[in-house]
């Protein structure tokens, strides 16, 4: 039940909202580097039919649950098939995935936001060329400057969910997004106009076949659902916000569009200035914490200006991210009794001491030496949250939505209860809900866990 009568004020709001949720970490560090290690432009061709079919097609659904029964996760399954309240395993899976994912997120945003502060107080500038890893290794490993910032983010966060979802997500996105892209176009151009940008570009357009193994098709199918946030119950809720005179199939398109292009921008702001500089990319942390603050002190002395425009930008994303992560988590357990403000502060002390644990994993500590098979807690949360939990919780919705409700009343929520027409909604529902997604999803998941 919503206790507020609350929601977005407008499509345009909504989709400000939701793509802040999709553009995040996950677009700016991580599909640049995946997408030129798995052939580029050959990796392109795969990440878009992933994207644009079986993703939006998941944001589709999401959007038609929440919307439809005004819901989060956890009840709106059972709300659908009240004679089957076991349906709601799939709400609460997702949840519990939310909930993992924001400690790891909150983890990699507090280094962010410690590598902004760093950058405004000249610290990063003052770093020789071979610095960076060790002076990376040292904050890492000395986990209370994470904490700090940690914790400070995840203040502003709890802020702008206790503020509400018009006056408080709504605004912050419809803020943020537009300063996220006028930040990264800056960053793109001053990439692709240094001399020997092109090699940066070749990398990561040029498609090459031969990288694009089997592994690099799950990667893709991977980074498309954590990209655009499905697969968790996160757009549920946004869905459930949707104003009711909203085109779900066009606000799923723009959002896509939205997330994709920044995504690509990302790529463009990072190869050419990698590789322009002599350095080379290397994976996740190392090359934003490491191999970027190299490439922003040869630009002498505005590169202090990128290096804070960079981490600014970074923090930015992660936080429209966090938030609809925060919201998800604070609808779950907001009810009559419980308002928001409360239900917010809990989840975010119980999400805080899982992530506060977690950042102990790169220390010389008790949490440090622990293993779970070969894995630190961190590893293990990143594993789960990054390819075991998503494509479960989406292959259970995708079946839900596809097997179990009825193509009248998934018709009748896309029609907005027969407004417009639905174009294109038989290819939409009876192949790609139906078939092309689940497969998909299915053949994932299983070669996943299997390697
Ligand atoms: N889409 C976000 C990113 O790209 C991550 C995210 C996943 C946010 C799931 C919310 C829900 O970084």
């Amino acid at each position: 039940m919503k206790t507020e009568n609350e929601g977005f004020s407008s499509t345009f709001g909504a989709i400000m909202a939701a793509a802040g949720s999709a553009v995040g970490l996950g677009n700016i560090w991580r599909f640049p580097y995946i997408c030129g290690k798995y052939g580029g432009g050959a990796f392109l061709v795969v990440y878009i039919f992933f994207v644009f079919l079986i993703g939006m097609t998941l944001m589709m659904s999401e959007f038609v649950i929440g919307r439809r029964t005004g819901e989060g996760p956890h009840r709106a399954y059972s709300a659908l098939r009240p004679a089957h309240p076991a349906w709601r395993v799939i709400g609460l899976t997702g949840l519990g995935t939310c909930f993992l994912i924001l400690s790891v997120y909150l983890i990699i945003s507090g280094w962010t936001t410690n590598y902004f502060w760093e950058s405004l107080v000249g610290t990063l500038a003052g770093i020789p060329d071979d610095g960076f890893a060790a002076h990376f290794n040292e904050f890492v490993g000395n986990p209370s400057r994470t904490i700090l910032f940690i914790v400070i983010f995840l203040v502003l966060t709890t802020l702008v969910i206790i503020g509400g979802v018009e006056k408080g997500i709504e605004r912050i996105s419809k803020l943020l997004m537009p300063i996220l892209v006028v930040l990264l176009l800056v960053m793109c151009v001053r990439s692709v106009t240094l001399e020997g940008a092109s090699a940066g570009l070749a990398y990561l357009f040029n498609p090459d076949f031969s990288k694009l193994t089997g592994e690099g098709v799950l990667a893709a199918l991977g980074q498309a659902l954590f990209s655009l946030s499905v697969g968790m119950g996160a757009m549920v809720v946004y869905g459930s916000y949707l104003p009711k005179d909203s085109n779900i199939l066009k606000t799923s398109v723009w959002i896509a569009v939205c997330d994709f292009a920044i995504a690509i921008l990302a790529g463009i702001a990072i190869f050419p200035a990698v590789f322009a500089c002599g350095q080379s990319p290397a994976e996740g942390p190392g090359l934003v914490y490491q191999v970027l603050p190299v490439v922003f002190n040869s630009f002498g002395g505005v590169g202090k200006i990128f290096s804070i425009v960079f981490f600014l930008l970074l923090t930015l994303a992660a936080l429209t991210s966090a938030i609809s992560l925060l919201e998800a988590l604070t609808r779950w357990v907001s009810n009559a009794k419980r308002g928001r403000t409360q239900s917010a502060v809990i989840m975010s002390v119980l999400v805080v001491i899982l992530s506060v644990l977690a950042a102990f994993s790169f220390g010389d500590n008790a949490v440090g030496r622990l293993r779970f098979g070969d894995m630190t807690l961190f590893d293990l949360l990143d594993k789960l949250t990054g390819t075991v939990l998503p494509p479960v919780c989406a292959l259970l919705t995708i079946i839900f939505f596809g097997w179990v409700l009825k193509a009248d009343e998934i018709k009748d929520e896309l029609s907005n209860h027969g407004v417009h027409g639905v174009s294109y909604f038989k290819v939409f529902y009876y192949v790609l809900a139906r078939f092309v997604a689940p497969v998909a999803l299915l053949v994932v998941l299983i070669s996943g866990l299997l390697s």
